[in-house]
């Protein structure tokens, strides 16, 4: 691997913000977490700020005809359009917006093929073109429960409306056909008891169950056997969950999911319900939803270290980590799943020589078996960008966010629960040699630890420093180059890691941590009860980290 080499690609159409998530083609992030009242979506309600409407039908200068409802601003051009696409949306939509990008093979759901030109989310009647404000808002707010990113804090608005105008192209349906009349939820009624009974008996009536099962959470008697329009297996998510509504969980935003149906999949509009019986069965689903379960985080948010005059402790519970300030990064799902891992917290401490990381995240069942019969355990990795990454400043030649990839490679420290277990399994049994170290037979033979995945003996550390420059390309370091320590504790449905190194390294592929300069990080979750590993994960996108 050689050290990595800028990537020049001219500036001047992206705005500042752009620079930190470019490239990272997989840009992971998502749902920055809008509130129950407050949705991400929160259609019939003022439009998003960053989404000008009631503009004239008119032409932009791309060529295309406006839909009546965008935005016709000078900085709207489809040559931007097509650079924000090469560069952010590629990876994962694919060059002829087939959705067959590299990443594809990672993901479930897929990205979307845009040449049918069907769009999930509109406020438009089903089989009606979206208006190009609700591609807007799905492209700023990302879809939450799928790695499709939200891209607004990233992406002006201009860059926005131009890479809507260059997804356009991708079906001729644009090109022929108008979008209908927007279906408008007006004033949202409240919620009365009577209005979730009706709700609820609907629900019943329209067989909703079929697919979303009787307790909403997905398990459907038919929920395993669908498809959608582009040959894809669809997942029903669990609707009690708010973390994974795709596009919102207001009131309001059930009432439009139900009157406009995503298009493409199984879930129908039902336009034929009155709009009071709409509203009821909105009033029903959404009193199902467990709000407190709402995980809010941002997706890209700027992480600092805090100057600390004493020793960083090791263990995860140690008091100084009580004063530590604590900030929430997003966790995007590569693979659907019904209770994704959304957040980690993160919090870091500096002192003269060293720095401390702690992260945490909920996990109800802990799985750190080293038993050769389960083979997914939970796992979770910082990940840290080498070289020159210059942010904002020097454009976005950050290495793709998944491995890094070629020429760009990045600094892995994963910990894992089994080499956890097996240290803690090991010093146990050393304990009851009354200290005399440990006796192998019993280790391999009689002990506790299933041999044939036998613990490495000599492991002291639960967490492995590693390289990666793409795909495929995860390579250890040598033992001797192994220099991070840390301690990892699962209590109360929370795992909860520690991560010390010394500020200095003389090796290479180390990261270099530098006083007040900013480096890039980045979160991998693994859960072993939805059996993931390697790949199939759940990721952060780049943050910014910075040191005192
Ligand atoms: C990391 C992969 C990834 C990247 C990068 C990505 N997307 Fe997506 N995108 C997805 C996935 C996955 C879906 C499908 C989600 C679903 O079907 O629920 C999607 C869906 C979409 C949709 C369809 C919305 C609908 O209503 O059907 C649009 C529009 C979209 N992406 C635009 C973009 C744009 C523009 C970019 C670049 C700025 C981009 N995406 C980058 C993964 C990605
Ligand atoms: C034939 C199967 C099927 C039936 C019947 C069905 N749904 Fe769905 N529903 C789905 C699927 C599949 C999705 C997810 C689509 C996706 O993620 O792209 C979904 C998604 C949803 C969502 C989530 C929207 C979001 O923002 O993520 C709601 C709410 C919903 N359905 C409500 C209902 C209600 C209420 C009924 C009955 C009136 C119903 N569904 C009937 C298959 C079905």
């Amino acid at each position: 691997m050689k050290p990595n080499t800028p990537y020049p690609i001219p500036n001047r159409c992206f705005s500042k913000r752009t620079a930190l998530v470019l490239g990272l083609a997989l840009a992971l992030t998502a749902f920055d977490g809008r509130g129950a009242t407050t949705s991400a979506h929160a259609h019939g309600e003022d439009p998003p700020k960053t989404a000008p409407t009631g503009m004239k039908m008119k032409q932009d200068h791309s060529g295309h005809a406006d839909s009546g409802h965008s935005h016709g601003g000078k900085g709207r051009s489809l040559t931007v359009g097509a650079t924000v696409y090469k560069h952010m949306c590629i990876f994962c939509h694919g060059e002829d917006g087939n959705g067959g990008g590299k990443a594809m093979a990672y993901l479930y759901p897929w990205p979307r093929d845009f040449r049918k030109g069907v769009y999930k989310h509109r406020s438009t009647p089903s089989g009606s073109l979206p208006l190009d404000k609700d591609i807007f808002e799905t492209i700023s707010h990302g879809i939450p429960g799928t790695a499709m990113p939200a891209w607004e804090n990233a992406l002006s608005e201009d860059e926005t409306w131009s890479v809507i105008d260059y997804l356009k192209t991708f079906s001729n349906r644009f090109k022929t056909e108008k979008p209908q009349k927007p279906v408008q939820p007006g004033k949202t009624p409240p919620t009365t008891r009577e209005s979730i009974t009706q709700g609820q008996k609907i629900f019943k009536e329209m067989r909703c169950a079929r697919c979303h099962g009787t307790d909403l959470k997905g398990g459907g008697p038919i929920a395993d056997s669908l498809y959608d329009i582009w040959d894809h297996r669809v997942f029903v998510y669990d609707l009690t969950n708010p973390n994974t509504f795709k596009f919102g969980f207001a009131k309001a935003d059930i009432f439009m999911t139900l009157s406009t149906g995503i298009d493409g999949t199984p879930m129908k509009a039902y336009p034929h319900l009155t709009r009071e019986e709409r509203w009821n069965l909105a009033s029903f689903v959404h009193s199902r939803i467990q709000q407190d379960r709402y995980r809010k985080a941002k997706y890209e948010v700027d992480l600092f270290s805090k100057k600390i005059d004493g020793d960083i402790d090791i263990e995860p519970f140690g008091d100084m980590w009580e004063s530590v300030p604590v900030k929430n990064v997003h966790l995007i799902v590569l693979n659907a799943r019904r209770d994704p891992i959304t957040r980690v917290e993160f919090q870091s401490v500096t002192n003269d020589q060293q720095v401390g990381f702690r992260v945490q995240w909920e996990d109800p069942v802990p799985n750190r078996s080293s038993s050769r019969h389960q083979d997914f355990k939970d796992a979770v990795a910082l990940e840290f960008a080498l070289g020159d990454v210059l942010l904002h400043t020097h454009g976005h030649n950050e290495p793709f966010f998944g491995m890094g990839n070629r020429e760009k490679p990045v600094n892995i420290w994963q910990w894992r629960a089994d080499w956890q277990q097996e240290i803690e399994t090991k010093e146990e049994l050393e304990q009851a040699t009354g200290g005399e170290g440990m006796d192998m037979d019993v280790m391999i033979f009689g002990g506790e630890v299933n041999p044939v995945e036998s613990l490495n003996p000599f492991r002291d550390v639960p967490i492995e420093e590693m390289n990666a420059e793409g795909f495929g390309t995860l390579t250890p370091q040598p033992k001797t180059k192994q220099n991070i320590r840390g301690k990892g504790v699962w209590k109360d449905g929370k795992w909860t890691v520690t991560f010390v190194r010394d500020l200095e390294s003389l090796n290479k592929w180390d990261i270099q941590f530098k006083k007040k300069q900013p480096i890039l990080i980045g979160f991998a979750v693994w859960d072993g009860l939805h059996q993931d590993r390697n790949g199939r994960k759940t990721v952060s996108m780049w943050q910014r980290l910075i040191l005192p």
